[in-house]
């Protein structure tokens, strides 16, 4: 169903476009009030007599209350300031009025997201598995952590043949939910009166359902929420999900935090992301001693060379001297990476055979399925 927000003079040229069964709305406050009549409404088309300004503060507010619906603008007239406009209250396509043919196509692809973010199922809240979780970890930014977190969790879901969660530790700066193309309704900020008493159904009500097999506890979104998560709720949520999932699969910021620190607490494997630059692989090598003082096993790591093909001018014997340890992935750059993050969709489910989603794909099958586990030991307090 659509709500077609037009006055009725012109609506009656546009509702056969829109196909299927359309409520006509002469004002956007109608449109609301339809709206909230409807919690399953997923569009509303929004006719160009609706001035810019009213469509847009519309649409920001529908953004935050309803996110799985989704926006597409008419204008009149397409030009730059008006798409960037729109695009960033969060109108998800902007056509021009008399383009039904673009009009019929926007509202597919709308429909078809809107489905995305609400149609897959999240798993049951049982606790009868004895799931692995896996963090990665790189100690400079820009790595490639998001990126391997989120492909490897894909990845290990197998299109829903084993249940994994994605939680994004990146509390700040977060963007599972954007690879993901999940809509933040849920986020970790709603687990703050969990606290001291997180189970199975409380973790379920803060994750996103994201593809067959894949959920995700998603960062927070509102500037300042990140300081008030306390390391304990990640410590607890780290306990409890492993009883929920196959695997739990946890991105996370570029520093030693003490959420950082429960995670690879929690953690059955340490994936340490480097690329072959000097600051990235020193700030391994930093890695590795700190994990070392912090007694960490050592069979539990896994060091993952990210755009391991990128001539830079060190050899592999240079990588190898820093790193001294075993390199068990080598991914190769390419910008097919960044093109699918802005589809958000992960490599590895867009081009399984790419070489990039085949190197994660064999690292997931060759160290992650294929390894027997042991616990991770618990790092020294005193640190702390
Ligand atoms: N193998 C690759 N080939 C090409 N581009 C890549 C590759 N891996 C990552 N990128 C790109 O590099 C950028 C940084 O990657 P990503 O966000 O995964 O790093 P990060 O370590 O999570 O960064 P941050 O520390 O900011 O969280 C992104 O634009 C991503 O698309
Ligand atoms: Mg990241």
């Amino acid at each position: 169903m659509t709500i077609l927000c037009e006055p009725a003079a012109l609506a009656g040229q546009l509702s056969p476009a829109l196909g299927g069964d359309v409520r006509a709305a002469e004002t956007l406050g109608e449109a609301s009030r339809l709206l909230a009549s409807d919690p399953l409404e997923s569009l509303v088309v929004i006719g160009s007599a609706v001035g810019l300004d009213e469509a847009l503060a519309f649409t920001a507010g529908l953004r935050v209350e309803r996110p799985s619906a989704g926006v597409v603008l008419l204008r009149d007239v397409l030009d730059v300031a008006v798409l960037t406009r729109a695009l960033r209250a969060g109108v998800r396509e902007v056509v021009a009025r008399d383009d039904l043919a673009a009009l019929v196509d926007a509202c597919t692809r709308s429909r078809a997201l809107s489905s995305q973010v609400t149609g897959v199922p999240l798993p049951r809240a049982d606790e009868g598995r004895n799931g692995q979780v896996l963090t990665v970890f790189a100690a400079k930014g820009g790595c490639g952590k998001t990126t391997l977190a989120v492909n490897l969790a894909a990845s290990l879901a197998a299109g829903g043949e084993r249940s994994v969660c994605l939680v994004d530790l990146d509390l700040s700066f977060g963007d599972v939910g954007i690879c993901l193309r999940a809509e933040p309704v849920r986020t970790i900020v709603h687990g703050l009166g969990m606290v001291g008493h997180v189970d199975a159904a409380g973790a379920s009500s803060l994750l996103t359902a994201c593809r067959p097999g894949l959920s995700a506890l998603l960062a927070p979104v509102e500037p300042g929420d990140a300081e008030r998560i306390p390391a304990a709720l990640v410590g607890e949520l780290l306990e409890v999900l492993p009883r929920m999932f196959d695997f739990v699969v946890v991105d996370t910021p570029s520093a030693f935090s003490e959420h950082v620190l429960a995670a690879m607490d929690a953690s059955h494997h340490h994936v340490l992301l480097t690329t072959p630059d000097v600051p990235a692989l020193k700030n391994l090598r930093v890695t590795l001693d700190m994990l070392d003082l912090l007694s960490y096993a050592h069979d539990i790591r896994s060091v993952v060379l990210n755009r391991s093909d990128a001539k830079v001018g060190l050899s592999m014997d240079d990588i190898d001297r820093v790193v001294r340890s075993d390199i068990r992935a080598h991914v190769p750059s390419s910008r097919d990476v960044p093109i699918s993050v802005n589809k958000g969709n992960p490599i590895v489910l867009d081009l399984p055979r790419h070489p990039v989603s085949e190197a994660v794909s064999r690292f997931a099958r060759e160290h992650v399925l294929a390894e027997p586990v042991a616990a991770a030991r618990p790092s020294k307090r005193w640190f702390r």
